[in-house]
């Protein structure tokens, strides 16, 4: 089984990295932060926690009660909102169990704050990427039509807080993690840098060319 475990603070370039290293290695693509959001939208809805079910369909949509929300869940109010649903104890493991029932099933490459460290300890290669939050900021403004830099740049510092200094799971790269800097790096310049360390721990095997 492959399992590709992909962690980092928020805009660091995660998605894109799972996104192509799925689509190289025959993955399945778990972007976990949308089980997340899921939730605190469920929230926003006016369901209590017990009314909400989060699943994932055979593609890693991400299921609220149902539906398919995944085109839903980028906004600023939910970027706040999951963070802070994020730091409860009975989400955080309804999530967890949720995720490693997925990867015991499928080849993934999932991608969090805890993958390394909590959901896939066991991982075959764990990747942690790091880049300054301006950095993180100007990525996600280009993303965002309309998005103002500093409105992200504080939403995205405050974000960085809560994740790294709550009680449960914090962001922390884990102990066999590999950092990868992406400040100075082109998006492909992190994609090949990263399908080199794979395919070494993978010992040159290639599932998909
Ligand atoms: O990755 P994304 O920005 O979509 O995640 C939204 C929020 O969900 C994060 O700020 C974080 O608080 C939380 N999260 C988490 N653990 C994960 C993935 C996301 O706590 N594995």
């Amino acid at each position: 089984m492959i399992h590709i475990a992909i962690d980092g603070p928020a805009a660091s370039g995660k998605t894109s990295l799972a996104h192509a290293l799925a689509r190289r290695f025959g993955c399945l693509l778990v972007e976990t932060g949308k089980m997340y959001r899921a939730v605190a939208l469920g929230v926003e809805r006016g369901f209590t926690l017990d009314q909400i079910e989060i699943t994932a369909d055979h593609n890693g949509h991400t299921m609220l009660n149902g539906e398919d929300v995944s085109s839903l869940l980028q906004t600023p109010a939910l970027d706040q909102a999951s963070s802070k649903i994020a730091t409860r104890p009975e989400v955080r493991e309804r999530l967890v169990t949720l995720q490693q029932q997925i990867a015991a099933q499928r080849d993934v490459v999932m991608e969090g704050r805890d993958i390394g460290t909590v959901v896939l300890p066991h991982a075959t290669v764990k990747l942690f990427l790091e880049a300054s939050p301006q950095e993180r900021a100007a990525r996600r403004a280009g993303e965002r039509d309309g998005a103002e830099f500093s409105a992200i740049l504080t939403d995205i510092i405050a974000r960085d807080l809560r994740d790294s200094t709550r009680a449960i799971a914090p962001l922390n790269p884990a102990i066999d993690a590999i950092i990868i800097d992406t400040d100075q790096k082109s998006l492909v310049e992190v994609i090949c840098e990263a399908i080199d360390l794979v395919e070494v721990r993978l010992g040159g095997h290639r599932s998909s060319d």
